[in-house]
């Protein structure tokens, strides 16, 4: 804590005494007074319960409170002024989006972004746990964090994020980083300004992470990314529970935002010149099950269809919900993009069956053909994992063949990875590593032979392409995504940068397509 910082809280703490003594100060002082392993108990006792199935099935629906009243403490406003922070994220694109509040908040609270680690007085990790390299990840760079903290003892490092939600995660920083200053949950990134107030005050590391969710929490500010694509949230959580996903737990029951606050949210972007949205839930197409009026996601897409905004994406499908009432309305085509995602994770009926996927190759290959009578052209890509427990080889060739059968144009692949606390980690995973990756690498050759035949059928056409800036590569070529999702370079003037123009492709790679201006764009310049 710097003297600036010092002075703050102890203005805080005569301005607003019921607000500093909270239950997690409470917690603080009792932290303080135990010894390592015994903390670590009664902390989890009292606030913290992991992964555990039959408790997170037993959920229940109802209990969602949507807040509309969020606001920093008055105290917290302007606590950052002067002092910057950076937040790295990992995973998912819900990650991504939480990133965007996070950034959001700080900012409300005076602090300003930077990307450079030695000029940052809060460093946050939002985390994903969905497999263990991810996780291996976050724990490298907690090791490169802590010379920093060495070197300035006023830094404030935060882990945050899906893995947060893990008791054995927190039990290992708990115990061997304990320069991590605190550590919160899916569910408490409104708590951020509280969270770093006792994180300031305290010589203990601030630990909260709510196994209980059930609220969902509006008007939180937002940094976004970028002003020409935008995240939209319409729910949270997960009620699918697939045999090895770690999402039901770590982001809590399925929650639909009010297709009120949504429309709004759309609104808002399009009147801010955005070009695209992204729908995000981990399961869209569970969306407003839990509402108490029927509602589902072909009646937000239905009305979201009717905004002026270019582009309108949605991610990420689950196939057993997919229903004819979305593919009606999808099938209307306009602001409505055909590229679907739709995880598969397995070819084979049996191996979908101990992932509890509940749907079969053939029902999956029904839905494909129904989506494919009503948009003809639609692209479709796919998540899967090989490897699962006791995949026998021909299970895996039923993969393959799907994959062929489909015609996926792209393909997230994942070799299985057991997490602590689903029903799969239970089994054993009994499949060689050489075994996997053997299947992983037969797997990408058929997915990127599939995406290369893909972008050779757009060799001298014109494509749709939205400009989103500089290549990575050569700042003179400008890149950007087609209604189809493909990335496209070209060279043209940078103000074209935000603006959907038409380009000729000229060459086809795997992964991306060569194209130059066509004329009527050209023309225009
Ligand atoms: N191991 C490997 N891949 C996984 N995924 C989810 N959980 C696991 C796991 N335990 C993959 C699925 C999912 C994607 C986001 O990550 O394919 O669709
Ligand atoms: Fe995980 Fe997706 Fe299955 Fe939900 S639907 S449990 S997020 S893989």
């Amino acid at each position: 804590m710097n003297e600036q910082q010092r002075k703050q809280a102890s203005q805080i703490k005569q301005g607003n005494p019921a607000d500093v003594k909270s239950d997690s100060d409470a917690n603080l002082d009792r932290l303080k007074n135990m010894d390592s392993d015994e903390m670590i108990g009664k902390y989890f006792q009292t606030t913290y319960e992991p992964p555990n199935l039959k408790k997170a099935k037993k959920r229940l629906k109802k209990d969602v409170d949507i807040h509309y009243d969020f606001s920093i403490p008055k105290e917290m406003q302007s606590i950052g002024d002067g002092k910057k922070f950076l937040i790295r994220t990992y995973g998912c694109q819900m990650n991504e989006h939480d990133t965007e509040v996070m950034a959001g908040l700080l900012t409300d609270m005076g602090y300003q972004l930077t990307d450079d680690t030695k000029q940052a007085d809060v460093i946050l990790l939002n985390t994903c746990a969905i497999r263990e390299n991810a996780e291996n990840k976050v724990f490298g760079e907690i090791g490169h964090l802590k010379p920093l903290k060495l070197e300035n003892p006023d830094l404030i490092i935060g882990v945050c994020g899906c893995m947060s939600q893990e008791e054995a995660v927190v039990n290992r920083i708990l115990k061997k980083h304990p320069f991590i200053d605190m550590i919160f949950g899916t569910h408490n990134i409104h708590r951020l300004p509280s969270l770093l107030k006792e994180a300031m005050f305290s010589k203990e590391m601030v630990v909260e992470v709510w196994s209980k969710e059930g609220d969902i929490i509006e008007n939180l500010p937002k940094v976004r990314k970028g002003r020409i694509k935008g995240w939209v949230n319409i729910m949270y959580g997960c009620d699918k529970f697939c045999t090895y996903c770690i999402v039901p737990y770590t982001r809590g029951k399925e929650r639909s935002r009010l297709p009120e606050d949504i429309i709004q949210e759309v609104r808002h972007l399009a009147a801010q010149g955005y070009q695209e949205i992204t729908l995000l839930g981990q399961n869209v197409n569970a969306y407003g099950k839990d509402l108490d009026f029927e509602y589902g996601l072909g009646d937000l897409m239905d009305e979201i269809r009717k905004i002026d905004i270019p582009r309108v994406r949605f991610t990420t499908s689950h196939p057993r919900d997919f229903d004819d009432r979305l593919i009606e309305v999808l099938a209307k085509g306009g602001n409505l993009l055909d590229h679907i995602h739709l995880p598969v994770q397995s070819g084979s009926s049996a191996v979908l069956r101990v992932m509890a996927r509940r749907y079969t190759r053939e029902s999956y290959l029904e839905l494909v053909s129904k989506i494919r009578k009503a948009m003809p052209n639609a692209t479709l890509t796919t998540d899967i994992i090989v490897g699962f427990p006791n995949e026998t080889d021909e299970q895996f060739e039923e993969t393959m063949t799907l994959v062929k059968e489909v015609g996926f144009e792209s393909a997230y692949t994942f070799i299985y990875s057991p997490r602590e606390g689903t029903p799969a980690a239970r089994w054993e995973d009994n499949i060689p590593m050489e075994v996997k990756k053997e299947r992983l690498q037969r797997l990408n050759a058929l997915v990127n032979e599939q995406a290369k035949q893909a972008m050779e059928k757009y060799e001298g056409e014109i494509v749709k392409v939205l400009v989103e800036g500089e290549s990575k590569k050569n700042p003179d070529v400008l890149s950007g995504y087609t209604e189809r999702s493909k990335l496209v370079n070209f060279r043209a003037p940078k103000s074209l940068i935000g603006k959907i123009v038409d380009v000729k492709i000229t060459k086809a790679k795997t992964w991306s397509l060569d194209g130059e201006l066509a004329e009527q764009t050209a023309g225009v310049l």
